[in-house]
């Protein structure tokens, strides 16, 4: 194949990378919480009921945000039920998964398990069915610091210290038809905006991310987005959007072109708030909260509605493969692209639903091969976002013409060390490809890693948990002001270089 060519300039950044980009989710939602990161009673369970084993496959992944408890789950949630003794807590069904929910596991389990994972909290209040109120209340609870209702009870139930969540989401995904509570943009966005006011006026150092569109495929974006950030720009701070790829047609060139509408998604995100910025006549700049994205392959949905209201039953638990591990690296890639407009984004979800750690109940825990995309992005994707300029031999798939083989975002570390992140779509070709890098000071290759396999539905398994793993093999070479290098067919790379001088 012919070579692919990548120009990176030291002057021309995209931006900073917002921290909050490493950011995953949580829900109450199969066996995510139950049998996923909490299971008393597991042989790795310390005195809480968290399993160490979970844990010791989510604290690489170093994320920084999480967001809990929803997603679908939240739009009938009561807060209030999983607070305070665990045996008064009330069970219901849980009408979003049709499952019973326990509430065993509710915020505070869920800020004693985010310390040990060293993330911090995004919680997601129900503006669905119920109100500004119940909203203001969940902030009290959190984060006022005692000497009312609600903080005393936080204190009586043995959090002295206020949690203290600086981010929270306003609902979720409230655009959709599948929402107990669905809302009009418009409609949305005036309840979105008196919560935001309430929630405000409670801890003026909270910011708020108002739901926007749940897929670039539902018929209301932008015009929903538009509409409820029209009753509510200056009072918000993100927009929330959504997006879930998957390869449906098993036609893996055209899967792995689909990041493509990441990028274009997240622009046309950005020139909604900016169109809204402009009619307002503000002078405030709202973000963008990518807070839940990923595959997703559905396989396991298929007894959802068949045996309902069991307590977390396996759901949503897709095996996920190598080309799910490009595919999520070509989303992850428009998040770096993007950091200008990004400042927070999720991966969904973090233990087994459509999750790339596994676990079995009673039993072991592994993780599937987007699991390392999304860890290495997390270990060598932060500082500076650079802008790439990328000539590349291109192909055409079902859906998308003219795609180019190579897609790669570059970042600059705060030491200067800098990184490249590719991908080859290619599944029967090495790319050859040439990096000029253009004002930069000497740099070493410290390290080549690469992600692939011989075959695209390529997993590992808890039997076989190691089939799929990155290694250092790749030949990145230094030659002047060039890095050159052979991306394998179908695979995920890292070139990491070093500063020398
Ligand atoms: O992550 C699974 C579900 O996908 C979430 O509950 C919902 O927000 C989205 O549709």
């Amino acid at each position: 194949m012919d070579k692919a060519k990548l120009v990176l300039d030291k002057d021309y950044e995209i931006s900073k990378i917002d921290e909050k980009v490493f950011g995953s989710f949580v829900e109450p939602l199969g066996r995510c919480v139950y049998g996923g990161i909490y299971e008393p009673g597991h042989p790795t369970a310390d005195e809480k009921g968290f399993r160490r084993d979970v844990l010791e496959l989510t604290r690489p992944l170093n994320v920084t945000l999480n967001r809990f408890p929803g997603g679908n789950f939240v739009s009938t949630y009561r807060w209030e039920d999983g607070i305070g003794p665990k045996e008064k807590r009330p069970r219901r069904a849980e009408v979003a998964w049709q499952c019973i929910e326990t509430n065993e596991f509710g915020l505070n389990e869920f800020a004693d398990w985010s310390k040990l994972n060293g993330s911090d909290v995004m919680m997601t209040v129900n503006l669905a069915t119920r109100g500004v109120l119940e909203a203001m209340d969940c902030v009290e609870y959190c984060n006022f610091n005692e000497g009312t209702y609600w903080s005393d009870l936080r204190i009586s139930h043995g959090y002295k210290n206020p949690h203290g969540y600086r981010y929270w989401c306003l609902t979720n995904e409230i655009d959709g038809v599948w929402q107990v509570g669905q809302k009009t943009g418009t409609d949305y966005g005036r309840i979105a905006r008196e919560a935001s006011k309430g929630m405000k006026l409670l801890d003026d150092g909270i910011k708020t991310v108002l739901a926007g569109s749940s897929s670039p495929s539902q018929a209301t974006f932008p015009g929903f987005d538009a509409a409820a950030l029209e009753e509510s720009y200056d009072f918000i701070d993100y927009l929330s959007i959504h997006q879930y790829i998957g390869n449906s047609k098993n036609d893996t060139p055209n899967y792995l072109a689909k990041p493509i509408t990441t990028d274009a998604y997240l622009k046309t995100a950005a020139s909604t708030i900016d169109y809204i910025k402009a009619k307002t006549r503000s002078s405030k700049k709202v973000k963008i909260s990518f807070d839940e994205f990923n595959t997703w392959h559905s396989i396991a949905e298929e007894d959802r509605f068949s045996k309902k209201w069991r307590i977390a039953p396996p759901l949503l638990e897709d095996i996920y493969t190598t080309e799910d591990a490009l595919a999520l690296g070509g989303m992850l890639l428009a998040v770096l692209k993007n950091a200008d407009r990004v400042e927070i984004a999720c991966v969904s979800e973090l233990v087994n639903c459509i999750s790339h750690i596994r676990t079995r109940n009673g039993g072991g825990a592994w993780v599937l091969p987007p699991y390392y995309t999304f860890l290495l992005f997390s270990k060598y994707g932060r500082g500076t976002s650079l802008v790439t300029a990328i000539k590349s031999p291109k192909y055409d798939s079902t859906d998308f013409t003219d795609v180019p083989y190579l897609d790669a975002a570059a970042t600059i570390a705060d030491n200067g060390d800098l990184t490249i992140f590719a991908i080859n779509r290619s599944l029967e070709e090495t790319l050859p490809l040439e990096t000029e890098l253009r004002g930069f000071s000497e740099y070493k290759v410290a390290e080549h890693i690469v992600l692939t396999s011989g075959n695209p539905k390529d997993t590992n398994t808890e039997e076989n948990p190691n089939f799929v793993t990155p290694k250092s093999i790749g030949d990145a070479r230094i030659d002047g002001n060039k890095v050159m290098a052979n991306l394998p067919k179908l695979s995920w790379n890292v070139i990491r270089l070093q500063k020398i001088k």
